[in-house]
């Protein structure tokens, strides 16, 4: 076996080389501490430098004005599903959700057990969650509305936002977060666990703007407070340090190394477009999203029978390419090539993808 294979994994995933040399690099000696990153003070400057270059990092690939606050959570992307109506239904107000599959489901559900105004006002439910719903009716007063960028396990993903008439959006990016350019004026507050496109897994993105952060109840525990959060810096107490420090790295790299935003998408395009051509060209492939919904990040496909994926899935790893299994709530095939999956991996999958139908077909 090569060192490092082609890593098609939905989540913790491939993360980009030169990061992780730059960690390797690193790891024993961190910034002339004479200690790694594991093992210095969240309170040290060397690591504060650390956590507000990422949050600087953050503000300028999305060009997020100054009413925007970034921090970096535990608990992942799930304790979001209820911190967030947590914190913002008071007694009384109202939130919608849209419906695109498990993750969307799953936050409906948390914030149900916090309020009795979850309004799911568009839901794809009806053919299985393989398409993004379209012209959505909002309800007005809504405090927010919630709905998933992209849906890691179905294989779908928003174009574009729907217009809300001036509810503030509330997003999870947990599987897209950085992936294309992206204005996000119209949304109030975004998460994303870092695991897919951000970093490793035990650390969460959340940017929220100022109006949403003085709706926030005040009356929560610490922890589960975003006004706690914002107001420290992330630093109320131990935050994920390694994990805060990858991100800045990954930062970095989407910055300095790729060229930013227009470049990642740019090459994200490239990379999927790639992988959806190839398969719109062979009938024994089928992608399972419908052509306007797919994703960009996790390509879903279903080849004649159960028994051909599951030599598929196997016959790929033989050749170094993992991670290529449907999610187990679906089964089927999913390539999931996140940001740091190089057009190469495509490539090389591509191919091999041709000659298992030359051969299976
Ligand atoms: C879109 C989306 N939301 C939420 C989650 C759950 O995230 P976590 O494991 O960080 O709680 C996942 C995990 O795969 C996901 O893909």
């Amino acid at each position: 076996m090569t060192e490092r294979i082609y890593n098609f994994n939905p989540g913790p995933a491939a993360l980009p080389l030169p990061v992780l040399e730059e960690i390797q690099a690193d790891l024993l000696n961190f910034k002339n501490t004479g200690m790694s990153i594991l093992e210095i003070s969240h309170r040290s400057g060397a690591f504060e430098a650390v956590l507000n270059d990422a949050v600087a990092r953050v503000k300028s690939l999305f060009g997020l004005p100054d009413s925007y606050h970034v921090v970096f959570l535990q608990g992942g992307a799930s304790t979001q599903f209820f911190m967030a109506p947590m914190n913002l239904l008071k007694p009384g107000l109202s939130a919608d959700y849209v419906n695109t599959g498990t993750w969307s489901t799953k936050a409906i559900k948390e914030a149900r057990l916090l309020s009795q105004n979850i309004h799911v006002i568009a839901s794809s439910e009806d053919r299985n969650f393989c398409y993004i719903p379209k012209n959505i009716q909002f309800t007005s007063g809504s405090v927010y509305a919630h709905l998933t960028s992209n849906n890691t396990i179905k294989g779908t993903q928003w174009a574009e936002f729907p217009d809300t008439d001036g509810i503030p959006l509330m997003a999870d990016m947990s599987s897209d977060i950085l992936c294309r350019p992206l204005d996000l004026s119209p949304f109030g507050l975004v998460y994303a666990g870092a695991q897919k496109n951000l970093g490793p897994a035990g650390v969460t993105l959340v940017i929220i703007r100022q109006d949403l952060l003085d709706r926030c109840r005040v009356d929560l525990p610490s922890m589960l407070s975003y006004q706690t959060h914002v107001s420290k810096n992330s630093l109320y107490n131990t935050p994920p340090v390694f994990g805060i420090y990858v991100i800045q790295l990954v930062l970095k790299w989407i910055e300095e190394t790729i060229g930013g935003l227009e470049a990642m998408g740019r090459l994200n395009e490239q990379k999927a477009g790639l992988l959806y051509d190839f398969l719109d060209g062979e009938d024994f492939y089928q992608p399972t999203a419908d052509r306007d919904s797919r994703s960009m990040m996790n390509v879903t496909f279903r080849l004649p029978t159960v028994d051909l994926e599951n030599e598929f899935v196997a016959a790929a790893q033989k050749q170094e390419m993992g991670g290529l299994k449907g999610h187990r709530s679906v089964g089927g095939c999913r390539a999931s090539i996140y940001n740091a999956v190089a057009l190469e991996a495509v490539e090389t999958l591509v191919s091999f993808m041709k000659e298992f139908v030359r051969t299976r077909g």
